[in-house]
């Protein structure tokens, strides 16, 4: 059975991956500093798939812990989510970021190495491409210098596992989300966002939920066909199970080079309306929402090519809008509950 340490595996994406990964056979450590989650992700981990985790409470900032707590343990590879990943906030806490999104990555390249692991995948964005002149976007988009902080810190990431790749003895997948939605169909895992959420779909279901009494749309004056933003979104479950099979093809040595990167997204995209009209059609529920002036920093359009990762990865997005709205807010009525 191979063994894969999953940083930040208590997390949004980490949780919904640790998940696929058990499923499909592999034995998990998950690495997390809970500082963007709970405990009780574990529990819900537990609960679907019968199996626990071996835990370790550790921030990746701290190298003497990490490596004291790894010394023991040795890993086929490794999935990396944990970093920080508000865009607003990375813009007042540009060394918070920083540190954490940069040394936390670098601390762990150095395990990495000392341990002779040799397989890696990074949690990226398309927030690389910026507004991308072409859509869709595919991995040969040029890339634009990120609006945002955390937008740098995916982009240095990524450089910086190209140089140590380069060194021959690191393969890694860079993989790009686009817009990540949905919770796990048992409604045992989803995203849990701490204070006011920033992203569209905890704030839909917040407000559906009467947590909120109103969501903002930043712009409706946008060229597009109704005005609002389109972005593509990608069902968590079918995302997670992207992390599988490029753990799975860096395994069976299939990776053409030592790099590779993959979008992932549905190739389809949604205006902020759009997704608001299924939200309500799909649970029947209402949200209450204005139009206000467009949020700093937003591009008009991105949805992605997501043909090189079917061809490589034989991975599609599977999951349709309405059913990933569906599991949101079975996962947000759980958790008002
Ligand atoms: N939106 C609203 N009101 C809200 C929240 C969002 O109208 O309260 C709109 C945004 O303007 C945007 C769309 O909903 O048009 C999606 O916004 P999100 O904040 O959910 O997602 P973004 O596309 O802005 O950001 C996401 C990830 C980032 C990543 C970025 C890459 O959250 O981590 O994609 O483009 F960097």
């Amino acid at each position: 059975m191979k063994k894969i340490l999953v940083t930040g595996g208590l997390g949004y994406i980490g949780s919904h991956t640790v998940v696929d990964l058990l499923e499909n056979g592999f034995e998990v450590e998950i690495l997390d500093d809970l500082s963007n989650t709970s405990l009780s992700v574990s529990e819900g981990i537990s609960n679907i798939t019968h199996k626990k985790p071996v835990f370790h409470n550790i921030d990746l900032k701290n190298y003497d812990a990490l490596q004291r707590s790894l010394q023991s343990r040795n890993f086929d590879g490794i999935i990396h989510f944990a970093a920080y990943k508000a865009v607003g906030e990375s813009q007042n806490k540009p060394i918070e970021y920083y540190e954490n999104n940069l040394l936390g990555l670098l601390n762990l390249l150095k395990i990495t190495s000392e341990k002779n692991i040799t397989n890696l995948i990074f949690s990226s964005s398309c927030t690389v491409y910026g507004q991308a002149d072409e859509l869709p976007i595919s991995e040969n988009a040029p890339l634009k210098k990120p609006e945002s902080v955390y937008g740098k810190t995916k982009q240095f990431g990524e450089e910086i596992i190209g140089d140590v790749a380069n060194l021959g003895k690191l393969n890694a997948i860079l993989l790009r989300y686009f817009n990540p939605i949905g919770a796990h169909p048992s409604a045992e895992i989803g995203e849990l966002p701490i204070g006011v959420p920033n992203n569209l779909i905890p704030y839909v279901t917040q407000t559906a939920a009467g947590i909120r009494e109103k969501l903002s749309i930043w712009g409706n004056d946008y060229p597009t066909k109704d005005g609002t933003c389109i972005r593509d979104y990608i069902y968590v479950m079918d995302l997670a199970n992207a992390h599988t099979k490029a753990m799975q093809r860096l395994l069976n040595h299939q990776n053409e080079t030592s790099v590779e990167i993959y979008n992932l997204g549905t190739g389809t995209g949604n205006t902020v309306l759009e997704v608001i009209e299924t939200f309500e059609k799909i649970n029947n529920v209402s949200v209450p929402y204005q139009f206000a002036p467009r949020r700093e920093g937003d591009i008009t359009a991105a949805w992605a090519k997501p043909t090189l990762a079917e061809e490589k990865l034989g991975w599609k997005a599977e999951t349709s809008l309405e059913t990933a709205l569906q599991t949101t807010w079975n996962w947000q009525q759980k958790m008002t509950k």
